[in-house]
């Protein structure tokens, strides 16, 4: 096989990714060819030793710093019960934005304390599940949802912990359906606007709640970092300002997620140390000048833990190569998933990278795209890639860096029932979530 197709660029697949002689692909230690015998595709692989690594480093990072941190892992980047157990293990807290997510974090035995309920609109269903498991704290996301929230925490006679995601017009640089903290968009709180310092002043009239400080997520797959610095110096600014105007002692300051991760060779994600750095440096900096009492940060990574250790083997279905301009011709590789287990391409543009995953090959590359079996034509998993020219149906193609937000974001589009998912811990793979069937969908279905 060419070395450019062939390559496990480390940064990208997950470490214990390998290619045996044959060129057929591993993971931790198990092939490739065996998952896909025992356990069909498409699938969801995920080596389970690389998710714990990467959450102790996350925590490592930042337990390294001055400032006390609570690591959450935002479970929307993928959550099943075996997930939650390994989060908690490696010592972190988790964020919900669900009552589902909530459901099965509880049903891990998640501890409710270090668990924190986000989302721009929780039902009073959702904000009683929350309050009556007892979770840590509430994010509080507008100022519908103030009120609520206390009703909800009267009837269960406690004090609710709370923080108010506030928008700080900061510029993710990153697209536009995954930035969140610039003003023309959904969520949180304008500071610009007014609209915190409102909450603020409704919120203290509640002797329910107990504001512990100010949230903010600026974005998601964010590379370029300033961004996050620019946040972190504003909401610091923004707390001690209302700390001052209300007499409050909010300390606590939520600094969210976005922490970026490679999926192809030109992406170069900062490393998480440095991140670590710069958010407690720019903390330490910005409290001194305003005079803030800082007692935590937290920071809520979700793609950065389960991304990369995460891949999906398809088997492809039809190759079709078209003509694009003269002399120019791309590959169209059918596989037997597509957009309903990976909407992220059609969703944001979203990169990949992919491999021949069950063999050697000494074809010439050839500019491929692999696309789905759904009924769209942007059914496309990885817009373009250079494949060896001999991939033919039956060969096994593996998709890199799958773990975050693709089984979270699958759907039964066309009926298709959505992927299993297997953990390999210690060299043995287990499932944690059953491949769906016919006989699920009909299960739903009423007639
Ligand atoms: C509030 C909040 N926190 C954390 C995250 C996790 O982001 P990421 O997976 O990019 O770290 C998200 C994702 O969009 C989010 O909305």
């Amino acid at each position: 096989m060419s070395p450019a197709s062939a390559a496990l660029n480390p940064a990208i697949w997950p470490s214990s990714a390998a290619r045996l002689a044959s060129g057929e692909l591993q993971i931790a230690s198990l092939s490739v060819i065996d998952l896909a015998d025992q356990y069909a595709t498409p699938l969801y692989v995920y080596d389970a030793d690389e998710i714990y690594a990467r959450a102790l480093q996350m925590k490592a990072a930042f337990d390294q710093q001055p400032l006390n941190c609570d690591v959450h892992y935002a479970s929307k980047a993928f959550l099943s019960k075996a997930v939650a157990k390994i989060i908690n293990q490696a010592g972190l807290h988790l964020d919900v934005a669900s009552g589902g997510e909530l459901t099965i974090a509880l049903a891990a035995k998640f501890p409710a304390a270090n668990i924190a309920f986000h989302g721009n609109n929780k039902s009073d269903a959702e904000i009683e599940l929350a309050i009556s498991s007892g979770v840590g704290h509430i994010v509080l996301d507008s100022l519908h949802e103030i009120k609520r929230v206390a009703a909800i925490a009267e009837k269960y006679k406690v004090q609710q912990a709370v923080m108010l995601r506030a928008t700080l017009g900061i510029d993710a640089h990153t697209h536009e359906f995954i930035s969140t903290a610039h003003e023309d968009q959904k969520f949180g709180l304008s500071a610009a606007d007014g609209s915190l310092e409102k909450a603020v002043e409704l919120l203290v009239q509640h002797d329910a709640l107990q504001l512990i400080g100010l949230h903010s997520h600026i974005g998601s797959q964010i590379l370029a970092i300033d961004g996050f610095a620019a946040a972190a110096a504003k909401l610091v600014a923004q707390t001690a300002e209302l700390n001052q105007k209300f007499g409050l002692k909010m300390s606590t300051v939520g600094l969210g997620g976005g922490f970026g991760i490679a999926y192809v060779d030109s992406d170069k994600p900062v490393a998480i140390e440095a991140i670590a750095k710069l958010l407690n440096d720019t903390v330490v900096a910005q409290s001194k000048k305003v005079g803030l009492d800082v007692a935590k940060i937290t920071v809520e990574p979700g793609r950065f833990i389960v991304g990369p250790p995460g891949i999906t083997l398809y088997t492809v279905g039809t190759v079709k190569p078209v003509t694009v301009t003269a002399g120019v011709t791309r590959a169209y590789i059918s596989v037997d998933g597509g957009m309903s287990d990976n909407i992220r391409t059609a969703l944001y543009d979203a990169n990949y990278t992919a491999v021949l995953a069950n063999r050697s090959s000494t074809a010439p590359l050839v500019l491929s795209r692999i696309v789905g079996k759904h009924c769209e034509s942007g059914d496309i998993v990885v817009r373009d890639c250079q494949l060896p020219a001999d991939i033919t149906p039956g060969d096994l193609i593996a998709v890199a860096a799958t773990g975050a937000y693709c089984r979270s974001m699958a759907s039964q589009y066309n009926g298709t029932p959505r992927p299993a998912v297997v953990g390999i811990t210690a060299g043995q793979a287990g499932i944690w979530i059953r491949r769906e069937t016919y006989e699920d969908l009909l299960a739903l279905d009423q007639g």
